[in-house]
């Protein structure tokens, strides 16, 4: 298939880019490098830099004429998100219509969306929480991405644009972005190999669910075969306490690491942990890495990056 990833040089979507290729598609990014970064780029897809919601996107799309699209893109942070609504709107709302409307207009067979589990169902009173507990966001990120999922509704509805959602939990591994959304394995991972103290907001007791992203990718790949329109959670159903993966990277170190404890930060979430029986179902799928694991490989790969 002709595959276009938006985001494909960013943490996950150059490890999907790599899982595509490697399955045998042709694959084709776009990405303004605004956090992703060139060298990630898979030299066998051909790449685009552009900003999303750009004009001239429809030309790539005429041009390259895909079978299906990834869309990955998008302004991730929560924090900024907060502090700059707009631009988040720009890049989340307006950039994913752009595509969606291209879409629709060069009739892709199927657009899959990278969406949030983690920022959409708000402080959940059923854990782990399913796809069809009440969605209220608590950021402009979530409403957002909550708001991009409508359209793919709307479009499906009345254009019959196939689509899936993939609801994400927290990911980590690999080329994770230091300053994204949720990484704090990556920050606790980066900071121990550079020497330097990490710091844990409140007591470390708020629960997250930490997903790897080889696991995240190939539930992405499965989507791509199944003809389900909906959302469906990705994560691992199991609650991690911050404090779980502090011992975690300390234990694949084997020492332990500087780390600080500060102010619990304003409006953060107590507990968040994705049903994934959805998932199990539709896409036949099931998480493979086990976070010591997953922390060990992601441990493995950042002291390689300072070598
Ligand atoms: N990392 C997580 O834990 C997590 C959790 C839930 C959902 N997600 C979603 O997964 C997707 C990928 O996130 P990631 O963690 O790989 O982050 P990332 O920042 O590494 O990837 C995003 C990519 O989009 C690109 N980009 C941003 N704005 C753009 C624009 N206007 N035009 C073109 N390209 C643009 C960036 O350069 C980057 O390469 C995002 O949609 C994010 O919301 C991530």
């Amino acid at each position: 298939m002709k595959i276009l990833v938006t985001g494909g040089a960013g943490f996950i979507g150059s490890n999907l880019v790599d899982k595509l290729i490697e399955l045998g598609h042709q694959v084709v990014i776009i990405d303004d490098l605004s956090s992703g970064l060139k060298s990630y780029i898979n030299p066998q897809a051909h790449f685009y830099q552009i900003d999303i919601a750009a004009p001239k996107v429809e030309e790539i799309f005429a041009v390259q004429k895909f079978d299906a699209v990834f869309h990955l893109a998008a302004q991730i942070d929560v924090r900024k998100s907060v502090a700059d609504p707009v631009f988040d709107n720009k890049v989340n709302v307006l950039g994913g219509l752009n595509i969606l409307e291209n879409c629709r207009q060069h009739n892709v067979s199927k657009i899959i969306f990278v969406s949030t589990g983690g920022a959409l169902y708000g402080e959940a009173e059923t854990i782990p929480t399913p796809e069809t507990y009440p969605t209220n966001p608590l950021s402009p990120y979530g409403i957002h991405k909550l708001t991009f999922e409508k359209y793919l509704h709307y479009y499906h509805s009345v254009y019959g644009q196939a689509y899936t959602v993939l609801r994400l939990a927290n990911v980590y591994g690999p080329r994770q972005y230091k300053g994204g959304e949720c990484g704090v394995v990556s920050i606790f991972i980066g900071n121990a190999v550079a020497g330097q103290e990490s710091t844990i907001n409140g007591d470390g007791e708020n629960t997250r669910d930490y997903v790897y992203v080889s696991d995240v990718v190939a539930a992405l790949a499965k989507a791509l075969e199944v003809d389900y329109i909906g959302a469906i959670n990705i994560g691992t159903g199991v609650e991690k306490k911050v404090n779980d993966v502090v011992l975690a990277v300390e234990l694949a170190l084997g020492k332990s690491i500087a780390k600080k404890y500060g102010p619990a930060k304003i409006g953060e979430q107590t507990r968040s942990v994705l049903d994934i029986a959805l998932a199990r179902k539709v896409l036949n799928w099931q998480p493979q890495v086990a976070l010591d694991q997953g922390i060990a490989l992601t441990l493995e790969w950042s002291k390689n990056q300072v070598k």
